[in-house]
């Protein structure tokens, strides 16, 4: 039996869905049941009516499901595959920020841990996050986490004054103006498209800025037959299914570097994923309370998209 035949014999027996992130290898991509960006992983999850959700993608989005999905059995491919950007905003140093920002309302970025999660007020994703901080009354100040980079961007947007939690994430922090420049000169009519983790001066010189699904459906639908691609290219698999005949080209960090790929993103494999399956485990468990405290952030969240 094929390893893709295995993989689909146990999700059966198991009752089991997999849902993938577009950063996911694009084996994985082609086998999952449902794929999206953060925000649509985290409405599907309310939804199904699985017994198990395998969740291809990064531990802060499987604890996303399992808080929308308390009684069901979430497991991951491996236990490794974090974030640097809910990394860099630990629980007592968070707690602390938010204790001396009494009156202001706390906006998370859906990347952080379910602690985090639990102390915030509401979260939003890459796709909801301008009309989430225009929701807050004029009046209250805002603390916004953990990315500083979606935060000086969702400034500019909003023209809202928001406080920034010094978090980032080291995949997009990383992409150079030098480089992306020099891909322009040799693709002069392709369309400039970035997520908006990346820095000011890259999102200054795109043409659209979105999450990942916005950045795969504006493909779509512009009329540019090339694209540079600011993102992790694992986003480049769905493009060229939709749209074969264009062209896509991913920017690179530097020559022949890798390091534009999420490498915690990239751990998943679907060996791992049988295993999973096989054993139920890794199984994502959470404390109660953090659940419960975690849980209305997130469905306000959810209400207003
Ligand atoms: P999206 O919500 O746009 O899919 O982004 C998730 C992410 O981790 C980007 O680095
Ligand atoms: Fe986190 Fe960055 Fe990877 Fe997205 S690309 S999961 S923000 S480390």
């Amino acid at each position: 039996m094929s390893r893709i035949d295995t993989l689909l014999k146990l999700k059966k027996e198991k009752n089991a869905i997999i849902l993938a992130h577009y950063y996911q290898d694009p084996d994985i991509q082609d086998i999952a049941d449902y794929m999206g960006d953060s925000l649509a992983l985290a409405q599907f999850a309310q939804k199904t009516d699985a017994d198990v959700i395998l969740f291809c993608g990064v531990h802060f989005m499987s604890e996303t499901a399992k808080i929308l999905n308390p009684t069901k059995t979430v497991i991951i491919p491996d236990l490794e595959a974090g974030c640097s950007l809910a990394d860099s905003a630990e629980t007592k140093a968070f707690s602390d920020w938010v204790k001396k920002n009494k009156n202001a309302t706390v906006v998370s970025y859906i990347n952080c841990s379910a602690d985090v999660k639990a102390m915030s007020d509401i979260i939003c994703t890459s796709s909801n996050a301008e009309k989430i901080i225009n929701s807050i009354p004029n009046n209250k100040p805002i603390l916004f986490a953990p990315d500083k980079l979606l935060g000086s961007y969702l400034m500019k947007k909003t023209g809202r004054d928001l406080i920034l939690w010094d978090g980032y994430c080291q995949v997009h922090a990383i992409f150079s103006l030098k480089d992306l420049i020099k891909l322009k000169v040799r693709y002069p009519k392709a369309e400039i498209i970035a997520h908006p983790e990346c820095e000011e001066e890259l999102l200054d010189h795109a043409d659209f800025i979105g999450s990942t699904t916005a950045l795969i459906k504006r493909t779509e639908i512009s009329e540019a037959k090339d694209f540079i691609v600011v993102t992790e290219p694992g986003v480049i698999h769905q493009m060229e299914k939709l749209n074969p005949q264009k062209n896509y080209i991913p920017l690179a960090n530097t020559e022949g570097c890798a390091c534009n790929e999420c490498p915690y993103m990239r751990l998943n494999t679907i060996e791992k994923m049988i295993q999973a399956l096989e054993t139920l485990s890794p199984e994502i468990i959470l404390d109660e309370t953090i659940m419960k405290k975690a849980t209305p952030p997130l469905i306000k969240m959810l209400e207003l998209s």
